[in-house]
């Protein structure tokens, strides 16, 4: 299983703040937005990963994160020219992805919660695809998944002003490799993307679309505003500050994950500056 971010786009939305560096760098309590996405796709015991962006915040990525490889990762990144759809990223990510299935994630959707039933998915390499509805009281701002009575999904829409339900898709899709394909031979949407909807409604034509409810349990959570972006802010510091643990600290991740070693995590911690997260890092060593 490979794993792409989607971590490019504009970000108009966000203004000032987008201006001069991207969304999914913007700070969610105490880290970048991205290492929250990054986190569920280590946690899926994802290790190859893609990161798609554009050419500005490309080069801060690769700051951030490197090749990965202090972490037991293998991450590259791709260049999207312009925001022409999510769905674009299996055709710029196809010699990455090779022969093997694909989870791409948003980088900016932010899960948390007992999250098992997405690293199962992850996990599971079956064909065909695997999404996920969320209930939103806002349908008409994302994918909309209709369900009928016995719970199978029926119909799937990008936007609809007049949604079937308040399922939302989220931005976390799990694929078989034929989405490279299927990405391929779609037409641009009226608003000039290749849509991620368009290819579940392939999907789901086939009668090879998985769509998994996921429970009130779980926090699927918006940074598409400001306020919303606070909020996130405040649900986690809220959280890391009760329990004393850090949500999407990617070293601990890799370390727990088994991606590095004792003696690795020990080396990833010597480079980071004295600060509070070090002192954490130096907590979790000490005691694990
Ligand atoms: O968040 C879930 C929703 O994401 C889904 O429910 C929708 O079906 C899906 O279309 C998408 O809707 P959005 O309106 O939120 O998509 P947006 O254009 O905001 O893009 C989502 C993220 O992906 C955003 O951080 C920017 C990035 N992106 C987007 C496009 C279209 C790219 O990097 N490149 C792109 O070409």
């Amino acid at each position: 299983m490979k794993g792409i971010i989607l971590a490019g786009g504009s970000g108009s939305r966000l203004y000032p703040m987008t201006k001069i560096y991207s969304k999914q760098l913007t700070i969610i309590y105490d880290k970048p937005l991205i290492y929250y996405p990054l986190s569920v796709l280590m946690l899926g015991g994802i290790k190859d990963i893609l990161i798609i962006s554009n050419e500005e915040t490309i080069p801060q990525y690769k700051k951030l994160f490197g090749t990965g490889n202090e972490l037991g990762l293998n991450i590259q990144y791709a260049l999207q020219a312009a925001p022409n759809g999510i769905a674009e990223a299996f055709i710029l990510g196809e010699s990455f992805i090779g022969n093997d299935s694909v989870t791409l994630i948003l980088g900016d959707n932010i899960f948390y919660g007992y999250l098992d039933f997405l690293y199962n998915a992850i996990k599971t390499e079956s064909p065909g695809a695997t999404i996920f509805g969320y209930q939103v009281n806002d349908p008409e701002r994302y994918g909309i998944v209709e369900f009928n009575e016995k719970g199978e999904a029926i119909s799937i829409e990008e936007k609809p002003k007049v949604p079937k339900s308040n399922f939302a898709v989220p931005g976390l899709y799990v694929y078989d490799n034929r989405v490279i394909e299927i990405s391929k031979n779609l037409k641009p949407s009226a608003r000039g993307e290749l849509e991620i909807t368009d290819v579940n409604k392939v999907y789901l034509n086939e009668k090879q679309l998985r769509v998994e409810k996921i429970g009130r349990g779980v926090a699927w959570l918006d940074t598409g505003t400001p306020e919303a972006l606070l909020q996130a802010s405040n649900f986690f510091g809220v959280i890391e500050e009760r329990q004393g643990l850090k949500i999407a600290c990617i070293e601990e991740i890799a370390y727990k994950m088994d991606f590095i070693n004792k003696e690795q995590f020990a080396k990833v911690i010597s480079g980071i500056p004295k600060s509070m997260y070090r002192e954490y890092l130096e907590r979790i060593y000490a005691t694990e």
